[in-house]
């Protein structure tokens, strides 16, 4: 037999994907394990917006839509991004994906030649570092560290400039850190995009899970220079608790946007339907709910931030958005814990998922060597239990 692609056999499995396998597993065999690793709200779709799906089937809309998604999602599309964000599209500059993901791996697509260079600041969300390889180009990764609360700084950013660089993935709040950009921030960082001619894929799927009282800042939404060179990534997916529903969106430069439907139309076609009726629903309907499950999950972040660094050993920062803690672990390697020598973060999540029955995600996969995710998309009492098991597990 022929060999596979070099490109496709390159292509790692997520890691995030693998914790959450063996954690599934350990649960069917009945083992009371608590699990971290979800990148998904453990809260149900909103009833209205389950409706306006079921409804949209019996209606028989059953059928391909255009490529790029039907002109009322786009529209809402629209309409959502100008009340929430602060920037004008027109449903030409919109894409309907299955799933932000795809917006992503299309915004590449669309950007990307092979050889093309890609900044990816670290710590990324898993599947960017893929996305980029699939598509020929090389990731250029730039690591933030905690002491910059894992934000990239125009400095860094300018430094790894090259004339190959095409564009830079920008995700704000960020996956796995929780960390958002503010305005100011973003303007620095824009300054260099604009002077070096580059894209950039701003990932805002986060935006509406911010805390604090926090304002978000759009990347797009800072200047008409910013506005033209962006591919806004957004979706459903998070905010309305819709992930299995799989709709995403990108909005960009009617140019962009017509190359990444051309894309679309020959690979999955149209987004479900049925799906783009309930997202529909999503975007225009009362946002009240969305809101409650914001409250949640901001409560769920202040108590897991206080205990956890209160735990001797370990201690994190405190994310302004997004579902997710970064827990640093840096004190602990070198030292055996049950029978165990942490190595390195790997190593510590292994140990913790066997012998303290609770699943994290280890940061290597994310870029972040010595640091553990914790997604508190659970519930709270799982949260206080999850941290009474890494007391008990650090102390012993
Ligand atoms: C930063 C980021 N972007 C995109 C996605 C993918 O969203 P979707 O489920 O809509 O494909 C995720 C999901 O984990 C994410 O964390």
């Amino acid at each position: 037999m022929k060999e596979l692609s070099h490109i496709a056999q390159a292509v790692q499995a997520s890691t995030t994907m693998a914790i959450d396998s063996m954690f599934k597993q350990m649960k069917a065999d009945g083992i009371d394990v608590i699990g971290f690793g979800a990148g998904e709200p453990d809260f149900n779709t909103p009833d209205e917006i389950k409706e306006a799906g079921i409804q949209a089937i019996q209606n028989n809309i059953t059928r391909y839509t255009p490529a790029a998604g039907t002109v009322e999602l786009r529209q809402a599309v629209c309409d959502r991004m100008k009340a929430d964000c602060n920037v004008e599209y027109k449903p030409n500059q919109v894409v309907v994906t299955s799933g932000a993901k795809h917006a992503v791996y299309l915004a590449l697509r669309a950007l990307v030649d092979p050889g093309d260079e890609v900044i990816l600041p670290a710590p990324y969300w898993v599947s960017y570092i893929e996305l980029i390889r699939m598509v020929g180009g090389v990731p250029v990764v730039v690591t933030a560290t905690e002491k910059e609360n894992f934000k990239l700084t125009p400095e860094k950013l300018a430094a790894a400039i090259t004339p190959k660089t095409k564009a830079l993935i920008l995700n704000n709040p960020s996956n796995p850190t929780g960390m958002m950009y503010g305005a100011e921030e973003l303007k620095g960082i824009a300054k260099v995009c604009i002077e070096n001619d580059l894209y950039v894929i701003s990932d805002e799927i986060y935006y509406g899970l911010v805390y604090d009282g926090a304002k978000f800042t759009s990347f797009a939404s800072i200047s008409p220079e910013t506005y033209e060179r962006t591919i806004l990534i957004n979706g459903v997916s998070k905010s309305y608790a819709m992930t299995g529903w799989r709709i995403g969106y990108a909005c960009a430069d009617s140019a962009v946007a017509k190359v990444m439907a051309n894309y679309v139309s020959h690979s999955t076609g149209s987004p479900v339907a049925s799906s783009q009726k309930a997202s529909v629903t999503a975007l225009t309907g009362s946002q009240a709910k969305i809101e409650l499950m914001r409250q949640a999950f901001e409560e769920r972040r202040n108590y897991l931030v206080d205990r956890m660094n209160k735990i001797p050993g370990v201690s994190c920062i405190k994310p302004e958005g997004a579902f997710y803690v970064m827990m640093n672990l840096e004190q602990l390697i070198g030292k055996t814990i049950q029978g165990v020598t942490i190595t390195d973060d790997n190593v510590f999540a292994d140990a913790f998922l066997k012998k303290g029955l609770v699943a994290v995600v280890p940061g290597s996969g994310f870029g972040a060597p010595n640091f553990t995710r914790w997604s508190y998309a659970t519930s709270m009492e799982n949260i206080k239990e999850g941290l009474d098991r890494l007391e008990k597990f650090l102390a012993e």
